[in-house]
């Protein structure tokens, strides 16, 4: 089983967005057992709090429900727990190095790392855009899906 973990600072935009994104590909290809996929944050500023409301409007457009998620925070033991863990820019990166402090196995990378674009995903927390952040959470997703 593929163990997918998605982290970006809060847990409320992009993370969950890429986790529901990914879980919807990987069901409707039949493939839903073979993944096992999550999303958290590196930060404590949203802890508990629901999705937030544009990614879940962003997610409801195209026929998918985030209900029930609340953002958790990443802790060491998820290191040995997933296969891959997923950030959305270069500031998680290191965030979550500060969590896990080394990453012998090369388990962290950026999203869109595995379409072959090294750059980050803009934060719509910041930006107010879902679509754009959207856009590229499918396009890593679809890298991502194509190699496992
Ligand atoms: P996210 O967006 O990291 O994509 O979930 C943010 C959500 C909350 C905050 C920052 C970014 N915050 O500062 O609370």
């Amino acid at each position: 089983m593929y163990k997918i973990l998605f982290v970006c600072l809060g847990n409320i935009c992009r993370s969950p967005m890429s986790e529901f994104v990914l879980r919807d590909m990987v069901e409707k290809q039949g493939r839903g057992s073979e993944f096992y996929i999550r999303s958290c944050a590196t930060s404590t500023e949203e802890i508990g709090n629901p999705v937030h409301y544009g990614t879940r409007r962003k997610l409801a457009e195209v026929g998918i429900s985030c209900d029930g998620k609340t953002a958790v925070q990443m802790t060491r033991a998820d290191y040995d727990k997933y296969d891959y863990i997923i950030a959305m820019e270069e500031s998680n990166i290191r965030n979550i190095m500060r969590i896990i402090k080394s990453d012998p196995l090369n388990k962290v990378s950026l999203l869109l790392d595995f379409a072959g674009e090294h750059r980050g995903i803009a934060d719509p927390w910041y930006t107010g855009d879902f679509d754009t952040t959207y856009k590229d959470v499918v396009k890593g997703c679809t890298a991502l899906l194509e190699r496992l």
